[in-house]
This record gives structure tokens, sequence and C-alpha cells, in this order.
């Protein structure tokens, strides 16, 4: 998103655990029906929210963590809020590097810089470059997070970070160069924290689960097209789309699991080389 801004801070009342859904990378296009290597992203998107409210999660936030927009398009932003309303919970979006497009043209409301809970902190950062699928946190991102620091420390809170580009490798060579090239700052921040930490990505289509340094750093599925984890060179995974659940209890402690449709296939071309 250019000219972009993450802003403003949203209390939410969770007085015991905070129940959140992790949604990403829905690659929504222009049109409707659009799709991404034959995938029909709007299709895709529609079942896994169909999915998430028959899983009854009563999530108390959605975090949608980017590549909103397949192809920069504003008629994405607009879809997507037409899309979730069926999960009955406010969300909370941050920019992709597919999101290319003017502030003018998506809902503002939406990209809030944090969000206040009873025990946990939570703060949204922009990982997205330019022209570049590759991530990277600018110097006001990493004053946000140091921001974030500061108040989870000061106020005795657990702080869950949120942001498109994974910290850390995954283990497939094609897709590991592009996660956040100055992670090393980012840990030394959140390593000030006294309590847990927590952080989620987008970007890389598939599940992963790891503890750096005591933070927890967590991926999700795309709503859309799977990559294969482990892969050398770009490949599409024949698993289904899915999101992530996550419940936060007062005490630091995380549960989380990934849930992916069941029950129906979606068409998808899995010899793909690639895409821009
Ligand atoms: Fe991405």
């Amino acid at each position: 998103m250019r000219d972009n801004a993450l802003r403003g801070d949203c209390t939410l009342a969770a007085d015991g655990e905070l129940r959140l859904l992790q949604i990403t990378d829905m690659h929504l296009m222009a049109e409707r029906g659009g799709t991404l290597l034959n995938m029909d992203t709007d299709d895709s998107l529609e079942a896994v929210v169909d999915t998430a409210v028959k899983r009854a999660h009563e999530p108390h936030a959605l975090l949608i963590t980017g590549d909103i927009a397949g192809d920069g398009s504003a008629a994405a932003y607009s879809r997507l809020e037409q899309a979730l309303k069926p999960l009955g919970a406010p969300s909370f979006w941050l920019p992709g590097n597919h999101d290319g497009c003017s502030q003018a043209h998506v809902p503002t409301e939406r990209f809030s810089r944090s969000l206040t809970t009873p025990h946990w902190h939570v703060v949204m950062l922009n990982s997205q470059v330019e022209d570049q699928v590759g991530g990277h946190l600018a110097a006001q991102e990493l004053e946000a997070l140091s921001a974030a620091v500061d108040t989870a420390t000061t106020t005795q809170r657990h702080l869950l970070v949120a942001l498109h580009h994974p910290l850390h490798a995954l283990g497939c060579a094609w897709l590991d160069p592009q996660r956040v090239d100055n992670a090393s700052v980012f840990m030394t921040e959140v390593g000030r924290c006294q309590k847990s930490v927590v952080v989620i990505s987008g970007h890389v289509h598939q599940a992963n689960d790891l503890t750096v340094e005591g933070s927890r750093c967590l991926t999700s599925p795309s709503t859309c097209i799977q990559f294969e984890p482990g892969q050398a060179n770009f490949k599409v995974h024949d698993i289904a789309p899915g999101y992530r659940w996550l419940t936060l209890h007062p005490n630091g402690d995380l549960e989380t699991a990934v849930v992916r449709v069941e029950g129906r296939s979606f068409v998808v071309d899995l010899d793909s080389g690639g895409y821009l």
C-alpha cells in the first residue's frame, strides 16, 4: 500500500482469554471470480470463512496479514469487507507486498497500528517495500515496535506482533530470501520483553511454528494457493486453503492451530513455475 501508515489504537474487551483468527494472503483480483494459478480466490476465501464460521471460534478479532489484493485493485478491499462479515468480529488489516493500492482506495480505518486488550498488547507492522517481493522494517516500523515493547513492558502485558513477511527462514530455499532482511533488529527489540512474545506472519502460504530466542513465530496457510514446505524451487502444494486460530491466555500461554477447508476440492495449477 503506497503512502501507507498504520495508525491509531483500538481497544478490545477480552477479560479472560483473547481469541484471534489469522486470515491471510487472499490475493483477491479486480473482478469477482478472478484467479491465481487458476484458483478462484473469492471462492476459496468464502470457503475458508465458511469453515471458520462452522467451527464457532467466537473470535474477538480477525487479523488480516497482507496480500489482500492480488493485482493492486481497490475492489479487492471492499470484497474482503463483505467476505469477512459472516465471522461477526472486528478485523484489523496490514499490507503485504501485493497491496499496491493508494491509501485513498482502501478502508484506512481497518489499518490500525495497535490493539489494547486486558492482558496482551498487539502491534501491527508494515514490512512492505515498494516494488519488492521481500520484506524490510523501515525506521518508522522499528519505532512502532520499540514503542509497543515499551507499552507491553510498562503495563505488564504480553506482546503479539503481526506483519506480512516472516522473520526467519522456513526451509524453502526459493522463499527464504524474501523474509524480513533486518530481522535481527526486531529480535533485539523484542528481547527487552519480560513476558510472552508471539509473532504471526503471512506471505509464505504455508503453516510454520518456530520458537526463536523465546519468541513463538508462526505462519499461516493462505486463503488461496498453498506453497509446499521444504522445497528448493517454487512448488504449489496440493492441500486445501485455511486459516490459523489463536487463543492467548492471561498468563501468556498460547494455544494455536491451523484449520483447512475439508470436503471439497479446488482447481489450481500444480505445475506452475511461479507468479509475479
Ligand atoms: Fe506476500
